[in-house]
């Protein structure tokens, strides 16, 4: 096709998104436009901002086929079940323009308007080029036609299961259909049901470290720009090609600014006509010992080539890494290479097992402004929802009702939704309270039997497992899966939530003990503590003990 033809199909594809963007706009009741949500940074602490507000992302990714309306009464009853308050689910290219130049957007208003009925937010992930590494969702007259959207050539000289970088009719296809969705999200939800976008998933390459067809070879062999230079920290200079500046590093880098780039484009374009967040999502290498160049997908946003995504995508505001390990020095690990002064820490896929929902709250323990389990809906478990875990009280705010109680996949469910129950009714509290740099959170790690956080005149000693004396003990666990917030409310007042722990105070000041003045249970709801009781006795005699059923509390301390 020459450049006149795709023009004509870019008018053709630009009118059938408008009249599209028309009609659905003009099914929905006028309503009043809220603001665009935003990323921003205050005092080295960034928060997500929704509604003017900021806004902790208690989220949860259906599966990858379940973005279709015949499979969404399998996503929304998990949804429920698990209290989260955003839905991540793909937008598939091969969908919306399944004929070239004609975007039909009927199957992300659906979603879109199932989701406010359902009173959850959005975060849309586009299925463009990349998915997993792979050029899959393409549409099929694309995949019909590799020698014009061609796959990245291999060492050997092979077309790999992967897209080229370097393919700028893929490029500006992609930049058009990414494009015609933004500016139909922006006709068609003026509430901001959809609060973020993801660009791509994890984009990059399996099994070659870089595109070796012509046009690549000519990039690689030229000097690098100044700006990947300045990025990795290199000195400015006389110019330098990618491998005398980068040695074993100069494939894996290469490849990373040149899908970067690409990416970058598609997101710049889509942002131009809407301007949402949006990141790019990461499959990791070991954040422990990284293997050498080839062991891991190249290209994406891994640790070791974050400066690269930054310079070369400057539209994407978030990298983010997709986290599927369970140790706690490797997970943990993760998340302190994404945060960043230049990167809010954003987990948008991670296990939903027992193990890892307790990262939840290490997540938060640096300001993390979303996590989200992935493949938790019902379109591969049984559509009930899982058994409901043992509830202390049985009075608890969200406590599951009778419908909660049917056999199902409780390990991968259940932990996310103890998460969510309890920190759901105020998540805007604890996202400001964050935002302020007033909370900190951790989690259990193996043979740390104690974590101190550190509040100016309070330490507060989170503590894991039984027999440490008193005689209302922490529950021992034979897995570690304790975790605890704490939040500085003013100067003696403490927001304490968490389960399978025990948290206490000392004052710093060493001539001095600490007495619990008063520790309510209940839950923040916008502002507002909403009390169940006061715990006294052999709940707090030897510190607040916190357990199984994650609780929260707010606790007064004084001094004697
Ligand atoms: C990471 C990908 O980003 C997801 O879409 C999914 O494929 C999971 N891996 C594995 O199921």
């Amino acid at each position: 096709m020459t450049i006149v033809n795709l023009g004509k199909h870019l008018r053709m594809g630009a009118f059938v998104a408008l009249i599209a963007a028309c009609g659905a706009a003009a099914q929905q009741p006028p309503v009043k436009e809220r603001p665009i949500p935003q990323v921003v940074k205050k005092d080295g602490r960034y928060a997500l901002m929704v509604d003017g507000a900021p806004y902790l992302m208690l989220g949860a990714q259906a599966h990858n086929s379940s973005g279709w309306p015949g499979m969404l009464p399998k996503v929304w009853p998990a949804i429920e079940y698990l209290h989260a308050n955003t839905l991540e689910i793909p937008v598939y290219w091969e969908q919306i323009e399944a004929h070239q130049g004609q975007f039909d957007f009927s199957v992300v208003d659906t979603i879109v308007t199932q989701a406010r009925e359902h009173h959850v937010r959005l975060d849309l992930l586009w299925f463009g080029t990349w998915k997993n590494g792979s050029q899959h969702y393409m549409p099929e007259w694309m995949k019909a036609d590799p020698a014009k959207y061609f796959h990245l050539i291999d060492k050997n000289g092979h077309p790999a299961d992967s897209p080229s970088p370097f393919c700028t009719a893929s490029q500006e296809l992609d930049i058009r259909a990414f494009t015609a969705f933004m500016r139909h999200l922006k006709a068609f939800d003026a509430q901001r049901t959809v609060i973020i976008v993801q660009v791509e998933n994890e984009s990059g390459t399996w099994g070659s470290t870089r595109d070796y067809g012509p046009a690549a070879q000519k990039a690689f062999d030229a000097p690098v720009p100044p700006e990947v230079l300045k990025a990795m920290g290199k000195p400015a200079g006389a110019p330098v090609n990618w491998q005398d500046a980068f040695g074993v590093e100069a494939e894996v880098n290469f490849h990373a600014w040149a899908v970067a780039t690409y990416v970058g484009k598609v997101a710049a374009a889509g942002k131009a006509v809407y301007a949402l967040p949006l990141y790019a999502n990461a499959a990791l290498r070991d954040p422990i010992k990284p293997g050498a160049p080839g062991s891991y997908e190249a290209g994406g946003p891994t640790d070791n080539v974050i400066p690269i995504w930054k310079a070369a995508a400057p539209a994407i505001d978030i990298v983010s890494p997709d986290i599927y390990m369970n140790d706690p020095v490797a997970y943990l690990k993760v998340l302190e290479l994404y945060h960043r002064d230049d990167n809010p820490l954003f987990v948008p896929e991670t296990s939903g097992g027992a193990q890892v929902a307790r990262f939840f709250f290490s997540a938060l323990g640096l300001q993390g402004i979303g996590f989200s389990p992935f493949g938790l809906d019902y379109s591969t478990t049984p559509s009930v929802p899982p058994a409901a875990p043992t509830v202390f009280p049985a009075a608890a705010p969200g406590a599951p009702t009778a419908a909660a109680t049917a056999p199902g996949p409780q390990d991968q469910f259940a932990p996310t939704a103890q998460n969510y129950r309890i920190i759901g009714p105020m998540m805007r509290d604890v996202a400001r309270l964050n935002f302020e740099g007033k909370l900190q959170a951790v989690a259990e790690e193996t043979g740390t039997p104690t974590q101190t956080l550190h509040f100016g005149a309070w330490n507060a000693i989170v503590s894991y497992g039984g027999g440490r004396g008193g005689r209302a003990q922490a529950p021992t666990t034979t897995q570690p899966t304790g975790r605890a917030l704490v939040a500085q409310l003013s100067d003696n007042q403490f927001l304490v939530a968490g389960s399978s722990c025990r948290v206490d105070f000392r004052p710093t000041q060493a001539d001095k003990r600490r007495q619990f003045i008063r520790a309510d249970e209940g839950t923040y709801e916008n502002g507002v503590f909403k009390f169940i009781r006061i715990l006294n006795g052999d709940e707090t005699d030897n510190g607040l003990n916190l357990r199984a059923e994650p609780i929260a509390l707010r606790v007064s301390l004084g001094v004697y």
